[in-house]
């Protein structure tokens, strides 16, 4: 059992040298004895930038005017599905802006009946593997979902901190909501993922110790974090400056989150995320070394990436999804990690949980 305390002393050792070292060290041998070499990609597909929300740390938010919006047909989406499939990526991650209206529900569902369709293959005997990140629902919507194709669903927490949870969204977004969303995923039989940003304004090391401790006693299966990286559209731009100078201790407390959480949780799925990559070129691969396992390449064409920035400076805006894949291959082999192919790459925890609660011992 690992205390607070115990945690805030692994997030405290990117502070030095030898101890982050150390760290990774120790968060890369838990790895690959828990869970293995394989890295599972994910075909990352953001489907649409509308967003019925006004988060005030997002580039997306409903309230930027600058932003040009747009939604995938689902033809189109459907064709990034086939595309990824073929690379044997074996999972997409369907990503958007917020809606909870019937077209947009509808829409959703009816698109993940067609991918679930469509990719069926001898490679591939149940289709892809599809994780949803498209914000909260009710628990009716989140079970169509799941009846449509969905089997794992992200929800960042954001924070569990409740004070800097108010001060990053409007008053109408709360903490309990999400929790409870939270609550319906597992309900539904979702593999069920959450997240943080690191290095929000005011933030504290004890603040992400207890989310870390959150991950733990939700018993979550998977994780999508990273730094906060400010955009200059939105409320927080505020804190712009502080946010540029502070970028590369953030990106270093970044990694450490990995490690720690990869320490506390050591069967969870965890994803490098593209944000890293923002701080640093080698982010990604970095995140990698400290203890995550899953990597979402980007499918989003070319043109649309540019309005599907949450924050500035996201990286590889010009480069095809080809050119993505073989760079990130290459560099996850030079680690000596390997690609899984044609899996979907699902959370070891989860299938512990399964397997405890229909009574056979772990292990078979
Ligand atoms: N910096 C870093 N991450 C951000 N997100 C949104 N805006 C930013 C930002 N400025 C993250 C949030 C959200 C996810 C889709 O992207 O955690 O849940």
């Amino acid at each position: 059992m690992h205390t607070l305390d115990d945690i805030v002393a692994l997030l405290q050792s990117c502070e030095n040298e030898e101890q982050f070292a150390r760290l990774q060290e120790e968060a890369l041998a838990t790895t690959l004895r828990e869970i293995g070499p394989e890295v599972h990609f994910r075909g990352l597909i953001e489907f649409s930038n509308i967003c019925s929300r006004d988060c005030f740390y997002c580039g997306i938010r409903k309230s930027n005017k600058k932003v040009e919006r747009y939604c995938l047909s689902a033809e189109e989406i459907i064709e990034l599905a086939e595309w990824s499939a073929k690379q044997g990526y074996g999972s997409i991650a369907l990503q958007s802006g917020e809606r909870s209206d019937p077209a947009f529900i509808d829409f959703v569902e009816e698109t993940l009946r067609q991918i679930k369709s469509k990719t069926r293959s001898a490679a591939l005997l149940n289709g892809l593997g599809i994780t949803l990140c498209v914000g909260e629902q009710t628990k009716e919507t989140f079970q169509r979902f799941f009846d449509a194709g969905a089997h794992r669903y992200l929800l960042r927490i954001e924070t569990t901190s409740p004070s800097l949870f108010r001060q990053i969204h409007p008053s109408k977004q709360s903490l309990q909501t999400r929790l409870r969303s939270l609550e319906y995923l597992k309900e539904i039989g979702y593999q069920t993922g959450t997240g943080v940003m690191i290095g929000l304004p005011g933030q504290t090391y004890e603040d992400l110790a207890r989310d870390i401790l959150f991950f733990k006693e939700f018993d979550i299966d998977m994780i999508g974090m990273g730094p906060y990286l400010s955009h200059h559209d939105t409320p927080m731009s505020l804190y712009a400056e502080e946010n540029q100078k502070n970028r590369l201790h953030i990106f270093k407390k970044s990694l450490a989150m990995i490690a720690a959480t990869r320490i506390v949780c050591p069967k969870i799925n965890i994803a490098a995320t593209t944000a890293l990559q923002t701080i640093d070129p080698a982010g990604r691969i970095d995140g990698l070394r400290f203890g995550a396992n899953v990597l979402m390449p980007q499918t989003t064409p070319p043109g649309f990436r540019r309005n599907y920035l949450l924050y500035e400076g996201k990286p590889a805006m010009d480069e095809n999804a080809e050119e993505t894949r073989l760079a990130l291959e290459r560099e996850i082999n030079e680690i000596g990690r390997q690609v899984s192919k044609n899996r979907w790459g699902d959370s070891l925890r989860f299938y512990e949980k399964v397997r405890s609660a229909s009574g056979s011992p772990p292990g078979k």
